[in-house]
């Protein structure tokens, strides 16, 4: 198959390229390079040790979207681009809805012109809101804290919309909980602009003694260790999840969604010792007030992606905890 990946040279989207490029299908990359540094691009040539075509591309623009379509045969579609940091959303709301929902509109509309009728939509655990319960099932309701969040849930209902109204339409929607890890060569993962948000990039940067210490957002939380509790999930994992999607896309049609987490959860002190440990370094730390709109506990039931999509998460917290420290060695070069 031939098969565009939007965002395609970001964290998540360069590790489903090379899944994909190892699966033996096609991809086209497009992106604009807002969050994501070009050298990805032959990294996951030299991984694959394969070759692919890259668009240097805005999917908020929708004369450019349409004439990408236009030159590529696509069968499917894998939708990463978008922003994605929960407190510039809050700060920046109008950049959000327009970056995020307008790239998602524009791939619609491209897709239906040229007949491409599978989409894999990269959403969130974020929809979950603040859980009343744990484990998160995906029937479970839905809500928002944040405007990033709030753009994953609207880009879940237009894709869900269009299925209705388009019955030839695949649309899988994966709920990501949280991915960490990189690729075991090293040569790609997480890269963030400025110090890191998410708990393992500053974790790592802790290590190398970039930042000084690791801030815990509260250990008062109901909670094993009062630490903060989460689903971290192999990025590797992940990117064959889509691999599993793409195929399901394939021979069904109408909208389904599934979380991709490990089922596992999780404290933030359990990740720094597992860190330690893994890595034998070490991470100091201190505790400090909570995060706004942090939650105590948030984790998947992960059982449907299991039974309907044939995949489970097969890496471990070591493996996890090697691959995002070997990746933060390796970011310079
Ligand atoms: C956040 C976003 C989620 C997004 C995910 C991955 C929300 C509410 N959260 O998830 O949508 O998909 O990032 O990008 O929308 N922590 C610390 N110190 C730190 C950083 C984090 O103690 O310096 C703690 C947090 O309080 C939390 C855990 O570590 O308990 C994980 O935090 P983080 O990596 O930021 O992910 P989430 O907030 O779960």
């Amino acid at each position: 198959m031939k098969i565009l990946l939007t965002g395609g040279a970001g964290y998540i989207g360069s590790h489903t390229a090379v899944e994909l490029l190892a699966a033996g299908h096609d991809i086209v990359i497009g992106d604009n390079f807002s969050n994501s540094k070009k050298d990805v691009i032959d990294r996951i040539k030299q991984i694959a040790k394969r070759d692919f075509k890259l668009y240097e591309i805005d999917f908020a623009d929708a004369k450019a979207t349409d004439e990408l379509f236009a030159k590529e045969d696509l069968d499917a579609v894998i939708h990463f681009a978008g922003y994605k940091a929960v407190g510039e959303s809050c700060k920046m709301p109008i950049e959000y809805y327009r970056n995020n929902i307008d790239s998602t509109l524009n791939v619609l509309s491209s897709m239906r012109k040229y007949g491409v009728k599978n989409i894999v939509f990269s959403s969130s655990a974020t929809v979950y809101g603040v859980p009343k319960q744990v484990p998160l099932k995906e029937d479970m309701p839905t809500s928002c804290t944040n405007p990033y969040g709030w753009t994953k849930y609207m880009n879940e209902q237009i894709l869900r919309d269009t299925a209705t109204a388009e019955p030839d339409f695949s649309v899988v929607l994966l709920r990501y909980f949280n991915p960490i890890g990189a690729h075991e060569s090293g040569l790609i993962g997480e890269n963030p602009n400025g110090v890191p948000n998410n708990l393992m990039p500053y974790i790592a940067k802790v290590a190398t003694g970039e930042l000084p210490k690791l801030n815990i957002f509260g250990n008062d939380y109901a909670t094993k260790d009062g630490t903060g509790v989460r689903d971290y999930i192999h990025v590797v994992d992940l990117a064959k999840g889509h691999l599993k999607a793409i195929e399901y896309s394939c021979k069904n049609k109408g909208a389904e969604v599934f979380n991709l987490g490990t089922g596992v959860g999780y404290s933030v002190l359990d990740i720094v010792h597992a860190f330690e440990e893994a890595n034998n370094v070490k991470v100091p730390y201190a505790i400090v007030d909570r995060r706004p709109g942090d939650v105590a506990e948030c984790y998947s039931d992960a059982s449907k992606a299991h039974k309907i999509l044939g995949w489970t998460a097969e890496k471990n917290m070591v493996q996890m905890c090697r691959d995002s420290w070997n990746w933060q060695q390796n970011i310079k070069l």
